[in-house]
């Protein structure tokens, strides 16, 4: 057994100095916080200006707080600044460094404050930068897919259900597709700006404050539209975190899914695109590779995201009101999620952009597994007017000849189809052209290129708005 006297020997560890250090290290947050490290000093500065104004606290005192504050984010930005895990969190690590610098006035700053709020206020403030951020690459990744829409509107790929080809589309409808998915999450990201744009700071422990303070002057002051209303409630909630990772987790799925067609699409069994050097890479023992990383990185970094919502909502499920340390585990959620997320959005932005499309091996896979059945039956219903029920018999019969024949059904001749339906004629042949099926389906939202590119006239419209 080890001597030693200060670290209990059952549950001391690591932890040379006893149960002190073991509470230093659950309880620090400066490893991670520090991040908000401009977000607590533009808060501050805030919060100090309003203490002057309303008369709170001296002009001389203030002016001293906000020259040391603005000394602080110059040593930090510089890297000069020693993060101390004794003072636990970047409040405590800045307010410290305050009293160093201006002597007994720093101790003024926290008047009509508490961490609680100050803590609400800096992540806020970090997370709706960052939404702008998410937006802004949202729509530059629309941007890439508009451009490869317009350039593919009539370049005819297959349609898919339960991955079996389908019905044959354009891979500009595909890529529009997309797009209806990324401006979904662009018009979530801004509702969850809309939701988070209030600020708790004021609220301070938790029943706000008994000084003369102006709350609408700080929200002002840091680009909020208004204060928060509830002070238990402005401490406690964490709805904008989850807001942000729900805004982020959805559009990591749709990232996701866009990924995971693009590493079936480059495989040398479809080859309907080939993935720049940039986005790819060799195989070290296999030199015929060429494989997808960036996307099977989109697709894998998704579990993180996801991983980080379920986080979060785990942690407040149990809060009751109002602020509780487990709180602090918000931070690194939101943080890895954001850069995850940002890294995912660049990645896909450059893959679209550069990846070479093979529209001779798309419209080949197009015109296989009788992928125009639909044209035909459809046909039948038209010209013949058969009920659709029959139609769609006739035209199993005739599927069921091709795979005889080991043709596609364009290849049939008319009296193979003859010998099925007498009344068809040479006009079927007309629909059962892979182009033509799709030029055909011109109702709205359809894949006839005519549809699909005043999509893309109306998107690039309203992206140029947004
Ligand atoms: N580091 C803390 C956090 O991130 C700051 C708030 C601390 N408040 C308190 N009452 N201990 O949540």
């Amino acid at each position: 057994m080890s001597d030693k006297k200060t670290s209990n020997q059952m549950w001391g560890g690591r932890f040379a100095s006893g149960p002190a250090a073991i509470m230093e290290a659950i309880n620090a947050s400066i490893s991670f916080d520090r991040k908000l490290y401009a977000q607590d000093i533009r808060g501050s500065i805030a919060h100090s200006e309003m203490l002057a104004q309303t008369g709170i606290v001296s002009a001389a005192d203030q002016e001293k707080i906000a020259h040391g504050l603005n000394t602080i984010l110059k040593e930090i930005e510089a890297g000069t600044f020693e993060f101390s895990t004794r003072l636990e969190d970047i409040h405590m690590n800045i307010e410290a460094r305050l009293a160093d610098l201006i002597g007994p006035a720093a101790g003024r700053l926290h008047t009509a404050r508490s961490r609680n709020d100050q803590v609400a206020v800096d992540l806020r403030l970090w997370v709706k930068d960052e939404c702008f951020r998410v937006a802004e690459a949202l729509k530059g990744l629309i941007e890439a897919l508009l451009a490869r829409a317009d350039e593919h509107a009539a370049t005819v790929m297959p349609g898919f259900t339960h991955m079996q080809a389908a019905q044959p589309v354009t891979f500009g409808h595909h890529c529009m597709a997309y797009v209806e998915m990324f401006a979904r999450d662009l018009s979530r990201v801004r509702d969850a700006i809309e939701r988070m744009d209030e600020s708790p700071l004021g609220a301070a422990a938790l029943a706000g404050t008994s000084f003369p303070i102006d709350r609408h002057a700080t929200a002002k002051a840091l680009g909020f539209r208004e204060p928060t209303r509830n002070s238990l409630d402005s401490v406690s909630d964490r709805d904008f975190a989850l807001e942000f990772l729900a805004v982020a987790a959805i559009c990591a799925t749709h990232l996701s899914r866009l990924a995971e067609e693009i590493i079936i699409w480059s495989t040398p069994q479809f080859g309907f695109i080939r993935l720049s050097d940039s986005f790819s890479t060799g195989s070290s023992i296999m030199p015929q590779k060429k494989n997808p990383d960036a996307a099977e990185l989109v697709r894998g970094k998704t579990g993180r995201v996801t991983g980080h919502l379920v986080g979060l909502l785990t942690v407040m499920k149990g809060m009751p009101l109002t602020y509780g340390k487990d709180m602090q585990e918000d931070k690194e959620s939101v943080f890895d999620a954001a850069e995850t997320l940002d890294l995912m959005l660049a990645a896909m932005t450059g893959m679209v952009s550069d990846m070479t499309v093979n529209a001779a091996a798309m419209k080949k896979a197009a015109g296989s597994g009788h992928a125009t059945a639909t044209d035909l039956a459809d046909w039948l219903v038209r010209t013949l007017g058969l009920p659709f029920r029959e139609a769609h018999h006739v035209t199993g019969r005739a599927v069921a000849l091709a795979e005889e024949k080991k043709v596609g059904l364009e290849k049939l001749s008319l009296e193979d189809l003859q010998a099925i339906n007498p009344g068809i004629t040479a006009d079927i042949f007309s629909v059962l052209a892979v182009q033509n099926s799709v030029k055909s389906r011109t109702s709205f939202g359809g894949t006839a290129p005519s549809e699909v590119r005043r999509q893309i006239r109306s998107w690039k419209r309203r992206i140029a708005k947004a």
